[in-house]
């Protein structure tokens, strides 16, 4: 591709062709404001807070929509330019219910950063906010749209990644708005409650439901025994928070923090995913061997199982009937945990970490119970965590590394795995071969299910078996096979299907911002842990082998089917959250 040679105020840069302005910008340090551009998005140029002035140009030049050519000259910082952007800001802000001390994006919100940058704190225009009401009726997000800068980042999300369609334009001009169709609550919709939406967000007008105060409520209630699972996903993303280097492994620290917190016991979502694969890798075999609907199609991610309880609730035989990790240690800490300890479940108070948003409606199903009490009580995302860590004053970057407790702290690498788009697939297929055929692998690492390439597919010879294998994250992607099964030209035998784009390690509640870039230096630490751990099988994990020893008895036996196994339906158009159980 050929070069460009352009100056961007006075500093020479050369850029291939087809770059644009913003971009060329960004590789000489000079950062220039916007809102509606978001680097892994098609170009919207709907804010205009990104002019510059190019010479010989009378107009004022949008940056992120204009292409570099030879000889360029721009200039970013003239008085034009910064008049222009004032001027856009503070047209946003009359429209804005500036409310920064209540706002969860509070510190981490891109109009703050404009606002600040610009020196601006209030604006003399006549106020304009005219919003619809809060839309705070589900257990997973919150919409104010009194804070969207309409930007339309949620609807490229919802529309072209997600292909979901909740998320869509209203009206003209002044009362122009972003909103789901009808202006329906999310509830009323098809949302999946995937929170990719709120992960692009520049402002605090999508935001994860907060339940912290839950939690700290829980904590100083002595009358409760109050755990906590961590998810995979989580440990390579909340250094973020602290500023430490993206893709940062802070398990030690993590726990250390938790610790502090005031938790009773801090355990390890890695366990149950080592047990999901003993459960789910055992129900392929059967599938494959005695019979059953194929291609069986994974069930951890609760975003996913929205959206075909919800679209495609024809294709439901082919889900496993596995609960998520999740679920499974709910489902654990309700059950084998009080009666080992010698307590009443209804004292355990099960707290989960997750990178997800659906996660906290996961929880809430009603079939989600065990013993009479909900298996999963809050579930915080990586976000909440954060803010929990930093509300309590811990300087998280000084903690000394702790270690999870048993009987729920031993995973292995292939349930370190799960966190990454492919890591249950490649999990399953370590555990699959060797029970299948009775011999070691060749080799642990399954690499052409790993990546960012939106549908990944393999062929494992299993003796005399082939097994053809796909997995697909983002659900654009996903009823892309869907679609395969509907017409019977499904040529696979199992596949991996995760909401969010990545997999769990760009879940709705990781923290923000989870670029393609971000989630590369997740992805290959995720598999840093499983390269760095001794036990790189569930079926090896010493702890799950004396679950089902001690408790279980077998895999898909009577005690796991009552446990770890549920019935996912078909739930129509809309959720009903008024009749969850557990729903305040
Ligand atoms: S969205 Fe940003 S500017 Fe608006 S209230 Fe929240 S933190 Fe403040
Ligand atoms: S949570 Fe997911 S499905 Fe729901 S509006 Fe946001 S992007 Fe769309
Ligand atoms: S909700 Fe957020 S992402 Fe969507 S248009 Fe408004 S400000 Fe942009
Ligand atoms: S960032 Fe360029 S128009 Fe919005």
């Amino acid at each position: 591709m050929k070069n460009i040679k352009i100056k961007i105020d006075n500093i020479e840069v050369i850029v291939p062709e087809g770059t644009t302005i913003l971009e060329a910008a960004k590789k000489v340090n000079i950062n220039i404001p916007h809102l509606c551009y978001h680097p892994d998005q098609a170009i919207k140029a709907n804010c205009r807070l990104c002019v510059v002035d190019v010479s010989g140009s009378r107009k004022l030049t949008a940056a992120c929509s204009s292409f570099v050519y030879e000889g360029m000259e721009v200039h970013t910082n003239t008085k034009k330019v910064r008049d222009m952007q004032k001027g856009i800001l503070e047209l946003i802000l009359a429209n804005h219910d500036q409310d920064c001390l209540k706002c969860l994006r509070n510190g981490n919100c891109e109009l703050q950063a404009l606002c600040q940058r610009f020196n601006i704190s209030k604006t003399n225009l006549v106020d304009t906010v005219d919003a619809l009401p809060l839309d705070d009726t589900n257990p997973s997000l919150i919409r104010d749209s009194a804070k969207c800068v309409k930007c339309n980042r949620c609807v490229d999300a919802c529309q072209k990644v997600q292909e979901v369609h909740v998320l869509t334009h209203s009206h003209r001009s002044v009362h122009y708005n972003i909103t789901p169709a009808y202006e329906m609550p999310l509830e009323q919709t098809f949302c999946v409650f995937c929170g990719q939406c709120a992960a692009v967000c520049p402002v605090g007008a999508i935001v994860e439901k907060d339940d912290t105060a839950k939690v700290w409520d829980a904590i100083y209630d002595p009358k409760k025994h109050v755990i906590v699972q961590v998810a995979p996903a989580v440990r390579v993303a909340l250094g973020d928070a602290f500023n430490l280097p993206k893709g940062t492994i802070v398990t030690g620290k993590m726990v250390a923090a938790l610790r502090r917190l005031g938790f009773d016991k801090i355990f390890d979502t890695n366990f149950t995913a080592d047990l999901t694969i003993m459960e789910e890798g055992n129900e392929l075999i059967q599938r494959l061997t005695k019979g059953g609907t194929l291609p069986m199609i994974t069930s951890c991610s609760p975003g996913w199982i929205n959206f075909i309880e919800g679209r495609y609730d024809h294709l439901l035989a082919h889900l496993s009937s596995c609960k998520s990790p999740q679920q499974m240690f709910g489902a654990l800490s309700k059950s084998y945990y009080p009666e080992m300890a010698g307590m009443d479940p209804k004292n355990v108070y099960t707290v989960s970490i997750m990178p997800c948003t659906a996660k906290k409606y996961e929880a809430q199903r009603p079939e989600m119970m065990t013993n009479g009490v909900a298996e999963v009580d809050a579930v915080l995302t990586t976000r909440e965590l954060a803010r929990m860590i930093q509300s309590a004053g811990i300087d998280f970057v000084a903690l000394e590394e702790d270690q999870f407790d048993n009987p729920f702290g031993i995973g292995t690498g292939a349930g370190a795995i799960f966190g990454a788009t492919g890591g249950v697939m490649e999990a399953a297929l370590r555990t699959a071969y060797e029970v299948i055929t009775g011999k070691g692998l060749p080799s642990l690492n399954f690499t052409e299910v790993r990546g960012l390439s939106g549908i990944k597919e393999s062929i494992v010879l299993i003796d005399d078996m082939e097994l053809k294998v796909a997995v697909a994250h983002g659900l654009g992607n996903a009823k892309i096979l869907l679609k395969q099964i509907e017409k019977g030209e499904s040529p696979y035998a199992f596949i991996e299907i995760m909401a969010c784009p990545g997999g769990c390690i760009g879940g709705g509640g990781q923290p923000i911002k989870s670029t393609r870039d971000v989630k590369e230096k997740r992805i290959e630490a995720i598999y840093k842990i499983d390269e760095d751990l001794p036990l790189r099988k569930s079926h090896k994990n010493p702890d799950i082998l004396k679950l089902y020893d001690n408790y279980l008895g077998e895999p898909l036996g009577h005690k796991s089917h009552q446990l770890l196994h549920t019935h996912y339906h078909s739930r129509g158009m809309k959720y009903n959250f008024s009749e969850l159980p557990n729903h305040k």
